[in-house]
């Protein structure tokens, strides 16, 4: 299933990550995918603001992995793990850092910028996000969701809350 949400202004984007941000659970995994400057790290700053992270969230293009801890008690997920696959050439030199442990932790939620250059070696229902910047400023974003068999459908999300729900 295939959900499209307009964003006009960073605020759409920020409601967007914050109901995202609710239903997300341990063990989780967000790809997103989308050219420079189409607002990847602007929706993990939203998602980390949401989950309780205080420190400043920033593109972790150089140290391509980035942990930060949720000292949230009430929250069951401990850490958000932030990867920009940017500077990776292949999906086995990200798999070679160890990241699929995080992807079954059942404390940790992961989100990756430029998911589709290390497509390979994420689990099969990671949630897929795209973003389109277009000329006239607009984002268009399309996330798949998992399969409506799973338990849990994280989109769509409500349409009266956030930017305009296309489908
Ligand atoms: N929904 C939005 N509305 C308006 N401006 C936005 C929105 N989302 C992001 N921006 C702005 O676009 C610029 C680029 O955003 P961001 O750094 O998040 O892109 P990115 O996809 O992570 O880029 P890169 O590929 O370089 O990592 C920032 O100045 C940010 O404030
Ligand atoms: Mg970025």
């Amino acid at each position: 299933m295939k959900s499209e949400y307009k964003m006009t202004t960073l605020q759409d984007t920020q409601r967007l990550a914050e109901q995202l941000a609710k239903k997300l659970q341990g063990g989780d995994v967000i790809g997103l995918i989308g050219n420079l400057g189409a607002g990847k790290t602007t929706f993990v700053q939203f998602l980390a603001h949401t989950l309780g992270i205080k420190q400043t969230v920033n593109s972790p293009t150089f140290n391509i992995i980035k942990v930060y801890a949720i000292k949230n008690h009430k929250s069951k997920i401990k850490n958000l793990i932030h990867i920009d696959a940017y500077r990776l050439h292949s999906a086995a030199e990200l798999q070679a850092l160890g990241v699929e442990e995080y992807f079954v932790d059942p404390h940790v939620v992961t989100v990756i910028e430029w998911a589709d250059r290390v497509k390979k070696i994420l689990p099969k229902d990671a949630m897929m996000i795209k973003i389109k910047l277009k000329k006239n400023g607009e984002r268009i974003f399309s996330a798949t969701s998992t399969a409506l068999s799973q338990p849990r459908a994280f989109f769509p999300l409500p349409q009266s809350s956030h930017g305009t729900c296309l489908q």
